[in-house]
């Protein structure tokens, strides 16, 4: 169809010529005529050509101007597909004003920013939670209009894996959590929310625990002590209530485990400091929990291999690196079968300084990898129970290590064994190189 208006447009021509070889015929003139008719087509076609040219340049948006032949086509071409841009435009802005209505309307802050940080757009809800001003903070540096210092620190690490959390420099009573994520050619659009009654449930719910454990402590103190003093006077006379308090005692001890991790727990996560950074001889303490863990493996029949670097200290706190390890070698053995083998290793890597607990027991499959330092989660409860487990450990474990600095990563295969490996970064490590009465 497209060859339609060409075809239209060569008899047009053809006609002109036969019309001016007939009128030259006619006065006598024919090449005179012909040339006319040539020099009238041309300026037939110039004339379009400045019609199109004025009529794109005045932008008109009305109809195009009237034309025959090929030039009606080429304008109506034209203007459909100026009508049909026109259109998009539309659609787009339009789409454009929904969005920023919609994000201006948002409860959290939305902030753009450019490459240098400054502000390009925020929402409303960015000025009661940052304290931001609409007509003068934009093209400001955010860090100079929001002066906290670990929000600086955020911001220039680039790493926005996860979300900060701070206290709002407007309102010391709001806490907020911040977002970044990078867009388009470095640009950033920072996202803040308002998390205060989160943080305060989560205050709740701590402080809660904390208090049942440590109003169960004085009780099951007080219980334990009689169960004691009671076997042990049932013990004299080889009565038929001694196996019953015996149990009794155990169960009750199993409680004031319990508790005690409890405590620990929320004494580990109120503490938002991190320990101390005094010199801990790990070493020894990885001497310590090998004992024990041989005594324990004995009774199983396990056998325990140990790699210990006696020059590896490391900064933090020795009661805590105590107990996460210490779980984490008792773990070993619990969930390991009889013969079965425990090697402990604690080592420099590169940089950083592990302490790892490989084990040959019953591994773990992967779906409960992720879950195992959630409190109180065990993979078979009933198992666990039975090994006097209650799913602590690894929870301890976690918050000790993230108190460090350090990673914890679990690898398990079923039925091959696990392996559990705290990774200290390398400033936390402290070199000893003549510590050599430190062995024993
Ligand atoms: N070395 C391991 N091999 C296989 N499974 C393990 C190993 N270590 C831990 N688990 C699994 O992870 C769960 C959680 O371990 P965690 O140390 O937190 O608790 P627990 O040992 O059961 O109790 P607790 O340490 O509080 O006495 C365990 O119940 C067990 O199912
Ligand atoms: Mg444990």
């Amino acid at each position: 169809m497209s060859h339609h208006p060409w075809l239209n447009e060569l008899w047009r021509f053809i006609a002109l010529n036969v019309l001016a070889l007939m009128i030259g015929l006619v006065i006598g003139e024919i090449v005179l005529a012909l040339f006319f008719a040539f020099v009238f087509y041309f300026f037939w076609h110039l004339y379009h050509l400045y019609q199109l040219e004025r009529w794109i340049v005045s932008r008109d948006t009305s109809s195009p101007p009237n034309a025959s032949g090929i030039w009606g086509d080429v304008f109506h071409h034209f203007y459909k597909l100026q009508r049909r841009n026109r259109k998009r435009k539309k659609k787009l802005a339009n789409m454009l004003a929904r969005f920023q209505a919609s994000t201006a309307a948002m409860p959290d802050a939305t902030i753009v920013l450019n490459a240098e940080n400054e502000i390009e757009w925020f929402n409303k809800a960015a000025i009661p939670l940052l304290g931001l001003k609409v007509k003068q903070d934009v093209n400001q540096r955010i860090d100079n209009l929001v002066r906290v210092p670990v929000f600086i620190r955020y911001l220039v690490r680039s790493n926005y894996k996860y979300p900060l959390e701070m206290i709002s420099p407007v309102d010391h009573d709001i806490r907020l959590s911040i977002r970044i994520v990078g867009y388009g050619k470095n640009l950033k659009l920072m996202i803040v929310r308002d998390v205060t009654r989160l943080h305060q449930l989560e205050i709740v719910r701590r402080d809660f625990v904390a208090n049942v454990s440590h109003e169960l402590k004085t009780p099951l103190t007080v219980i334990n002590g009689y169960l004691e003093n009671l076997i042990d006077a049932e013990m004299e006379q080889s009565s038929q209530w001694l196996s019953i308090l015996t149990l009794m005692h155990q169960q009750s001890g199993r409680m004031q485990q319990i508790v005690d991790d409890l405590l620990l727990l929320s004494r580990l996560e109120t503490d938002e400091e991190s320990p101390s950074s005094d010199p801990v001889p790990v070493p020894a303490l990885v001497a310590a929990i090998c004992k024990d863990t041989q005594l324990l493996a004995n009774d199983k029949q396990q056998r325990v291999e140990v790699e210990n670097n006696h020059e590896l200290w490391l900064q933090g706190n020795k009661k805590e690196l105590y107990s996460a390890f210490l779980n984490l070698a008792i773990n070993a053995v619990k969930y390991t079968s009889q013969g079965g083998k425990i090697v402990i290793r604690w080592y420099l890597k590169g940089e950083v300084a592990c302490f790892e607990v490989r084990d040959s027991g019953i591994g773990i499959a992967h779906e409960h990898i992720p879950r195992l330092t959630e409190r109180f989660y065990r993979v078979d409860a009933g198992r666990s129970r039975e090994q006097g487990g209650t799913g602590l450990g690894l929870a301890i474990v976690k918050h000790v290590l993230i108190r460090h600095h350090a990673k914890f990563s679990i690898t398990s295969e079923i039925d091959k064994g696990s392996i559990f490996c705290c990774t200290f970064p390398f400033d936390r490590i402290i070199l000893r190189e003549n510590i050599k009465e430190k062995n024993a």
